[in-house]
């Protein structure tokens, strides 16, 4: 029995193998059956007439082709070439059966794809030789084939686990970081996924778009190094508490930087980290940068992380009407925030609103879990 994972192919691997003729001379396509039969093969076919050979190729899916040269309506070099087209990946292999000794009619026949040569009239114990050694190369490549497509297929998933669980830590230190001061994870949930709409409505790539949404949710990771008196102290903020919560853009950009893996996720949640809170006419901090000197993943995500802010109830505000949100995007332009971003994001605010829509805060029925995480997931 084939086994395609076996490294060794046995005579009956061989004899399974399927064979297809195309001769336009009955005699010669009933004499290569025959001997194919006699010796030990089971599944021979064949035609004399080429047209029908690319559509029996289709259906009968064979493991060898022997094609004549010189036939009517379409020459062997042509139902190649045409073979060719159709089996890019695995192309068949062919033996072309010739009587023809012409060197030009070899080489051309060589380039079109043939393995190698049968001369006619046949030497039955030559041809039946011959033919063996082709399918056993032929099953061994199929073989190889196959082991390779599962490989393939294991490195793939092994990849996607490993980039998912990535991803999943990213998304729980993230929420590690947020519960700090939230009531719910969503908050991060949602502006990574604005970031990713005004990353894609500003043209960036996919890629680009993805690492901005995954990388985005540990904007505030800062705020774990935040002592809680400062966090979560319910009135103002003197000027000296205030000065240690802004330094949570540098404590999160140092957490997040010098990524040994070299990772493209680490670096840009260390820029976000590090920017998201400069503004457009250089108020803001830590460095006071100004414009596009503020790299664009940090002025996405001081939209996308204002306007969230924003349009939903924290224990100790309402939530702003998406109005008078976008009213404040709109007021800031050009002062907090990059002017064209701010129109970008006017422009998708029906995705945008979506996203808010689908991803409500919620408290799960048994309430939260303690760490004031509550169900994560969006509709
Ligand atoms: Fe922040
Ligand atoms: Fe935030």
């Amino acid at each position: 029995m084939n086994d395609p994972n076996s490294s060794k192919i046995s005579f009956e691997d061989i004899l399974d193998s399927k064979i297809l003729v195309v001769d336009d001379e009955e005699s010669n396509a009933k004499l290569l059956e025959y001997l194919l039969m006699r010796n030990g093969y089971r599944s021979v076919h064949w035609t004399t007439d080429p047209r029908e050979a690319l559509q029996i190729y289709q259906e009968f899916r064979p493991d060898l082709v022997l094609l004549d040269l010189e036939m009517p309506h379409m020459d062997g070099i042509e139902v190649m070439e045409k073979l060719q087209e159709i089996e890019r990946e695995t192309y068949p292999s062919i033996v072309v059966i010739t009587a023809n000794n012409n060197d030009d009619v070899r080489i051309r026949s060589l380039a079109s794809g043939a393995m190698d040569f049968l001369a006619k009239p046949f030497n039955g114990v030559e041809v039946v030789a011959r033919i063996n050694n082709i399918l056993n190369v032929r099953q061994l490549h199929n073989r190889v084939n196959h082991q390779n497509k599962i490989l393939d297929q294991k490195i793939r998933e092994r990849t996607r686990e490993l980039t998912d669980s990535r991803l999943e830590i990213v998304q729980r230190l993230s929420r590690a970081a947020e519960c700090r001061d939230n009531e719910t994870g969503m908050h991060v949930i949602r502006m990574s996924r604005y970031s990713y709409l005004l990353a894609e409505a500003m043209g960036l790539s996919i890629n680009q778009c993805e690492l901005l949404q995954h990388a985005s949710p540990m904007h505030d990771i800062g705020k774990i190094g935040i002592p809680d008196s400062i966090l979560l102290k319910p009135g103002k903020l003197n000027a000296t508490e205030w000065e240690i919560m802004k330094s949570h853009s540098e404590i999160g950009g140092q957490i997040l930087s010098g990524s040994g893996s070299g990772s493209n996720l680490l670096q840009m949640a260390e820029s976000i980290a590090y920017t998201h809170h400069e503004k457009w006419d250089g108020s803001g901090y830590p460095h006071g940068l100004k414009g596009e000197d503020i790299p664009l993943e940090g002025r996405i995500v001081a939209i996308c992380d204002v306007f969230d802010a924003l349009t939903t109830g924290r224990p100790y505000k309402k939530a702003w009407p998406v109005e008078k949100a976008v009213q404040e995007l709109k007021d800031n332009s050009g002062i907090s925030f990059d002017p064209l971003l701010v129109n970008k994001f006017i422009e998708i605010l029906p995705q945008i609103l979506k996203v808010k829509d689908s991803c409500k805060d919620q408290q799960s029925a048994e309430g939260s879990n303690g760490l004031g995480v509550a169900q994560l997931s969006c509709s």
